[in-house]
């Protein structure tokens, strides 16, 4: 609860202070009206030129990152998957927890553009919140880096470094509250697959209350006209979401009363992982139970529409919040996510680490 409210706070106050100041210096006012995110520098979360979640991200930005990944693809299918967009640009993953396809997913993306990409992962509990955090940053401040690439068990660390760093920071997933880069690989496996969101219904399915990618979800499928409909078990949804309602876009966000009205004629239907690592013991009687309940599996995707999308943001728990013969069906496009996640981080850091040409 408290972490969903830090959530919206955050939102509604995004951290201001020395980068902020530093923001307006960029030679962003010159440039001449458009859809970049150049030109409406405060639309990417306080400081103005990091990526920490995408609330602050208009649906034209989004767009133009999507369509960005596009061309970041043709790269990618090149025989030689090399471009020279990010040479001699630093860029540090600083990873406080697990993370495979992530991490891996922004190294590969840095490294395709050219980039120099140093890999830094931390154990959590080496850490203690604030200070020593902002030491380790400072210390990669000192190396003149370009991104920071960050993922942090608390909500909302991303927020502190981007206050105190020079460098672009990129959420790569804070505690319970964002991952804005996996939502828009999901925006744009949605729009490959469907030819567009608008209109669309997605079911997002699981543990929401715990789950960054729901959340940043709901932000960006909503802000591109999307009908978002939840469901999971009452103790791991969280109560207040509905109140984003009003300011997450022109799409619907809203509850189903049981999983079959969730699936029932929806386009995609995200399953999402339990996060027990972040939850209080409590939540769920057993996991057998969940996994008839709340699990995906062949006879409820039939309630969906004919070639509806299975998606999951991985890691997955076969078995448990879905079942293996419909995560490996003909419908998944789990492995297509990863595939395009690369894609869409390579937008993203091009569009915060090119920026430095002109203004760093
Ligand atoms: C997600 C995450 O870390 O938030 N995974 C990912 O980024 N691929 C979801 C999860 O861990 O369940």
């Amino acid at each position: 609860m408290a972490r969903t409210r830090n959530a919206v706070a955050t939102r509604e106050a995004p951290p201001a202070g020395r980068a902020a100041g530093r923001a307006r210096k960029t030679p962003t006012a010159k440039r001449p009206e458009g859809i970049s995110p150049f030109t409406q520098p405060e639309l990417w979360n306080g400081p103005g030129r990091h990526l920490l979640d995408l609330d602050h991200v208009s649906p034209q930005e989004i767009t133009e990152i999507l369509r960005s990944a596009d061309g970041m693809k043709e790269v990618l299918s090149r025989r030689v998957r090399k471009t020279p967009a990010l040479r001699g640009k630093t860029i540090v993953t600083l990873f406080f927890e697990a993370s495979t396809r992530t991490r891996v997913s922004f190294e590969q993306a840095g490294k395709v553009l050219g980039a120099d990409v140093i890999n830094v992962t931390a154990s959590t509990s080496s850490v203690t919140k604030g200070e020593s955090l902002l030491n380790t940053v400072r210390t990669l401040e000192s190396m003149h880096v370009d991104v920071l690439v960050m993922r942090h068990p608390h909500s909302g660390a991303p927020y502190f470094v981007a206050r105190h760093v020079d460098a672009a920071v990129v959420n790569a997933g804070d505690g319970t509250h964002a991952h804005p880069t996996q939502a828009l690989l999901d925006l744009y496996t949605i729009e490959s697959r469907l030819g567009g969101v608008a209109g669309k219904k997605i079911a997002i399915i699981g543990d929401v209350l715990y789950s960054r990618v729901a959340r940043s979800n709901i932000w960006g499928l909503s802000k591109m006209g999307a009908n978002v409909t939840l469901y999971g078990p009452p103790t791991l949804m969280p109560p207040d979401l509905p109140d984003l309602n009003p300011a997450t876009g022109p799409g619907a966000v809203v509850h189903a009363a049981s999983m079959d009205e969730a699936v029932d004629g929806a386009d995609a239907v995200m399953m999402l992982r339990i996060q027990r690592e972040r939850q209080a013991a409590g939540h769920l009687p057993s996991m057998r139970e969940y996994s008839q309940v709340y699990g995906l599996n062949a006879k409820r995707l039939a309630l969906a529409r004919p070639g509806a999308l299975v998606m999951h943001p991985g890691p997955m728990n076969e078995g448990i919040e879905i079942s293996p013969d419909v995560a490996h069906g003909a419908q998944a496009v789990i492995e297509e996510q990863v595939a395009n996640g690369v894609a869409v981080r390579m937008a993203v850091l091009y569009m915060l680490a090119a920026r430095g040409n002109s203004g760093r």
